[in-house]
């Protein structure tokens, strides 16, 4: 087959099982989810989440999490964001790979290149932290790989998306995060991250990004309210994801849809 073929899937929220969160069922759109990923795309490579895996980082919350994605029939790599915690994120999913300090951090080799999946979890603080220590290991990795294709998964974007709400909360070291990165810039395909709950699709320092509605719970389009995040119940998705050695492309799949097809 030409493409290499992925999920992109980010902030499931989970609660502990029986609970609602803002009057949905998190662990209910994440099995439908699964259900449409393993009937409509079981030969994607992998599936990637982005991060917010749990609404307050309950190790209940990550072992019904760990259940629903265990339908998947191709492997899943986890990363955590804002609303996780570090500590019973690694007492569930125990093989979870983390880098030297802990960080839930790694390098995955795919047909097509390298995907460096960061940790920008901070715990206590809603914003996105890139520290001295993460910085160095990503370094690391970006000398060791040397002139091999890059993609790279994040939960926090490194860059404001023009929602003041949840810029607020974005990625407080941006700026050493990019200074990092500018010298492989170039190899770099396209950049995937979470957190906001909204399609956004656009380039950063000339890398591609995008990111996909969650699957509980959506950001509102307002580019203007500061003081409150305006939750809504836009549709779900996840992402497709299509790779060759010339292209990323992100198809964005709302997995609850159900309106009649017919022919054009
Ligand atoms: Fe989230």
């Amino acid at each position: 087959m030409r493409w290499t073929k992925w999920i992109h899937l980010t902030d499931t929220h989970l609660v502990p099982p029986g609970q609602l969160l803002y009057g949905s069922d998190p662990q209910a759109r994440v099995h439908a989810a699964v259900s449409s990923i393993a009937a409509e795309h079981p030969d994607a490579q992998f599936c990637l989440v982005t991060g917010d895996l749990a609404h307050l980082g309950e190790p209940s919350a990550y072992v019904a999490l760990q259940r629903a994605l265990a339908e998947l029939p191709m492997p899943v790599h986890l990363l955590i964001g804002n609303h996780d915690d570090r500590v019973a994120f690694r007492e569930t999913f125990l093989g979870a790979p983390v880098d030297d300090s802990g960080y839930v951090q790694q390098v995955m080799r795919f047909g097509s290149g390298l995907m460096l999946m960061l940790d920008t979890n901070e715990p206590g603080v809603a914003h996105g932290v890139y520290c001295a220590r993460r910085l160095k290991w990503l370094a690391a990795q970006l000398q060791f790989s040397r002139d091999e294709p890059l993609w790279i998964a994040m939960h926090h974007p490194p860059f404001d998306v023009g929602l003041p709400s949840m810029d607020a909360i974005g990625l407080r070291d941006a700026q050493a995060f990019a200074e990092v990165l500018a010298p492989h810039r170039h190899r770099v395909r396209h950049l995937f991250f979470g957190h906001v709950h909204r399609p956004i699709s656009g380039s950063w320092q000339g890398i591609p990004f995008s990111t996909v509605r969650a699957t509980n719970h959506q950001v509102a389009l307002d580019l203007h309210l500061a003081h409150e995040i305006p939750g809504s119940f836009e549709p779900p998705a996840y992402a497709v994801v299509l790779v060759d050695p010339h292209q990323t492309l992100v198809h964005n799949h709302d997995f609850l849809d159900d309106s009649r097809r017919f022919a054009l």
